[in-house]
């Protein structure tokens, strides 16, 4: 298969077609969004207590390893299907990623005194080893693809195959309405395997985008998809990747204008989100822009999946700090953090988009 071709199945949007990204943030725009947000109170999010008990119930049935382990197979497998439903079947793509020398291309860019946070070394998404394992890092595209086929149908029956990329449209369409100026300096925290990286340099082709993540085996394969990429346009971007944490990456104070964490949070204890805001804030210059594109706790798409006990709870065995970040109250914290108020805008039923500047 061309490179091209290749890059062209790997890839949720063409690099081909450039879109750039005009900001038109307007006082009135950025009004009408705070004003169609939905009411928000973290209160309005805790359980009546005849869900606690069912939750505690159910909990326990999921504590039992073997019932634990049928249903994430099962899971993974309704992924897997959905995946062939769409047109993205998993086998010919993982087949072909299996073939890489991946353990060599990983010793470049691992750095081995990092510490990892002991939340990121639990079983994590049905992998035993969580994100520090190749299964996930191989198949983490095909995933996104899967998992966000029915975010736009807010019965979550229908499948878009397309789901993920308008998804990733929704987020960058909507932030470039709330940015005060046009970045030309990003940093993507939570990267994976780059397709938000990626998916920020189509929107500012003239900015240098730092995709960080503490997986090294995701960065290795976002080198991977770097240099398809850059093959298949016959130049090198203005892209890179770096193993670091999100809470201290190393890079240097002031020198940012946008840091995004697209759909990171919801994978994060709350104690951790509030160490990568805080890093955010040191990392951006002033008036620099903070967008967050997340599952909205606050949609009634998610709230009927969290009144459904038995779906959330098998929901959270593989999302295990989702309740927290659920209950958190993420746009307080980021105005506590040194942020303005964030304005908010849907970017699927169940999604938002939030942007705050640094104050
Ligand atoms: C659901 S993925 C999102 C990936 C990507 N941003 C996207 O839009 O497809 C969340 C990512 O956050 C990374 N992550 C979790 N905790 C992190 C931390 N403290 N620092 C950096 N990356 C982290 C995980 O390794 C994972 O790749």
């Amino acid at each position: 298969m061309a490179v091209s071709s290749m890059a062209a199945l790997a890839l949720p949007f063409s690099l081909a077609t450039r879109i750039r990204c005009n900001v038109i943030s307007t006082e009135s725009q950025q009004q009408t969004f705070s004003a169609t947000n939905e009411a928000s109170s973290s209160s309005a999010l805790e359980g009546t207590p005849a869900m606690n008990l069912a939750t505690g119930v159910v909990n326990s049935l999921f504590s039992f390893k073997p019932f634990f382990r049928f249903a994430s197979a099962t899971a993974r497998q309704m992924l897997i299907r959905r995946g062939t439903e769409i047109g993205h079947p998993w086998d010919p793509e993982l087949c072909k990623l299996r073939l890489h020398d991946w353990d060599s291309a990983l010793k470049v860019v691992q750095d081995n005194d990092l510490e990892y946070p002991e939340y990121y070394l639990k079983p994590f998404h049905a992998y035993d080893n969580g994100n520090l394992s190749w299964d996930a890092a191989l198949e983490v595209e095909l995933a996104a693809k899967s998992v966000h086929a029915n975010v736009f149908d807010p019965k979550r029956k229908e499948l878009d195959p397309n789901g993920d990329v308008r998804l990733r449209e929704s987020y960058h369409e909507k932030m470039c309405t709330m940015l005060k100026c046009t970045p030309r300096a990003v940093v993507d925290i939570g990267c994976a395997t780059g397709l938000s990286t990626f998916g920020l340099h189509q929107y500012f082709p003239d900015a240098t985008v730092i995709g960080v993540d503490l997986s090294p085996y995701f960065v290795t394969v976002a080198n991977y998809r770097l240099k398809e990429h850059s093959e298949a346009l016959g130049q090198k971007l203005p892209v890179h990747f770096m193993h670091a944490a999100g809470e201290y990456t190393g890079l240097p104070s002031g020198a940012f204008d946008l840091v995004s964490l697209c759909l990171v949070c919801h994978e994060l204890p709350r104690s951790a989100t509030k160490q990568i805001i805080e890093e955010a804030q040191r990392l951006l210059k002033p008036g620099g822009a903070l967008a967050i594109m997340e599952m909205n706790p606050y949609s009634s798409s998610l709230q009927r999946m969290v009144n459904n006990v038995f779906a959330f709870t098998a929901f959270k065995a593989t999302e295990p700090y989702f309740d927290d970040y659920r209950t958190f109250g993420l746009e307080n914290a980021i105005e506590s953090l040194g942020f303005s108020s964030p304005i908010q805008a849907e970017s699927s039923p169940s999604h938002r988009t939030l942007v705050a500047h640094k104050n």
